[in-house]
């Protein structure tokens, strides 16, 4: 589970132009340096009661190391500080016994892996395979900014990259979506990586901003929750339009702190499903916990009061490291 300390917005660069801000007009009102004390101090309380959550669910919980954000890195075409520790989901991808370190298109992010350093030498002492997807090279004409529409893509196709929240892993098939924080050649190298064992389904089309985890949660095998702002009924993605869909209801705005805004109210979708029964979510999205309740999932209800000003919901903000049972095959 990730943590807020020394969480910073980068200095302004193309790359997060392209990607975290393509679809924000007034890019000169956009704030960098550390986020403010009682964002990252609010939302380490928040992370703490998750914790619990999980402990008593019985997950055993380990969290990153801090990184200094302010400190800068560099590949010798440009230089970058850092990001944040908040969203593991983001930087890796954990699949069966492979902890890919994903090939991130924002400069900041080259080297927030760091983090788990400890974390990854142990479990690949266990057997886990640790790689690292090609270390992308991010020059300038990675990225199309040059008019910014929401249809248009701002991630070009240079080299492969991929955020790991750019895709859900659903057994023996993964969804991976094309949009300004992973590109086609992303998917094609993962599906390279992972063999012809592995489905990867890339959605085009759908979303063209950061993630699919605010548009997509699966529930259970056979159910699950879609944003219908973002997919209609005749736009479900195969071979997910063969399951049940619940469509989330309007999320109710938890707001953000001054100007920094990093997600929509979607986020508000953004849920942990621990196992099939049980889900945890932000405690003001009472329509959809509703909801969820009357297809027999049982709901935690916790806050983050801070997702939308951090940009990371509950899923976001954990990556399941190891689990029981071999990889299914959900869909024939
Ligand atoms: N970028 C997404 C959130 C991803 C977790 C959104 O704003 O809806």
């Amino acid at each position: 589970m990730g943590r807020a300390e020394n969480a910073r917005v980068p200095d302004k660069d193309i790359s997060l132009k392209a990607i975290n801000y393509a679809n924000h007009s007034d890019w000169d009102s956009i704030p960098s340096g550390p986020y403010p004390e009682q964002v990252v101090a609010e939302t380490n309380e928040d992370l703490e009661l998750l914790c619990s959550a999980l402990r008593e669910a019985g997950v055993e919980v380990v969290r990153p190391t801090p990184l200094n954000t302010a400190s800068k890195h560099g590949n010798g075409h440009w230089e970058a500080n850092g990001y944040y520790t908040y969203c593991p989901r983001d930087s890796v991808l954990s699949f069966g016994h492979h902890l890919i370190e994903s090939p991130m298109p924002l400069r900041a992010r080259q080297g927030e892996t760091e983090c788990f350093r400890s974390l990854f030498l142990r479990a690949m002492q266990s057997g886990a395979n640790w790689v690292s997807a090609p270390r992308p090279l991010l020059l300038d004409e990675c990225y199309d900014v040059s008019d910014v529409q929401p249809d248009k893509l701002t991630l070009r196709e240079s080299e492969p990259c991929f955020d790991a929240a750019n895709i859900l892993k659903c057994g023996r098939d993964l969804f991976y979506l094309i949009s300004n924080s992973g590109n086609k050649l992303g998917a094609q190298w993962l599906q390279n990586f992972l063999g012809s064992e592995f489905r990867v389904h890339t959605l085009e089309g759908i979303y063209s901003y950061m993630h699919l985890d605010s548009t997509i949660s699966l529930l259970r095998p056979g159910l699950v929750l879609l944003n219908p702002a973002r997919i209609s009924k005749d736009t479900v993605p195969a071979p997910l339009d063969t399951w049940e869909p619940i469509w989330c209801p309007e999320p109710v705005d938890i707001g953000y702190y001054g100007s920094y805004c990093h997600s929509s109210t979607w986020i508000g979708m953004n849920l942990l499903m621990v196992n099939p029964n049980l889900a945890i979510v932000e405690k003001n999205q009472l329509p959809l916990i509703r909801l969820l309740e009357k297809h027999r999932i049982d709901v935690i209800a916790l806050p983050t009061r801070h997702s939308r000003t951090l940009g990371g919901g509950f899923h976001c903000v954990t990556l399941d490291l190891l689990r029981e049972g071999n990889p299914e095959s959900y869909f024939s």
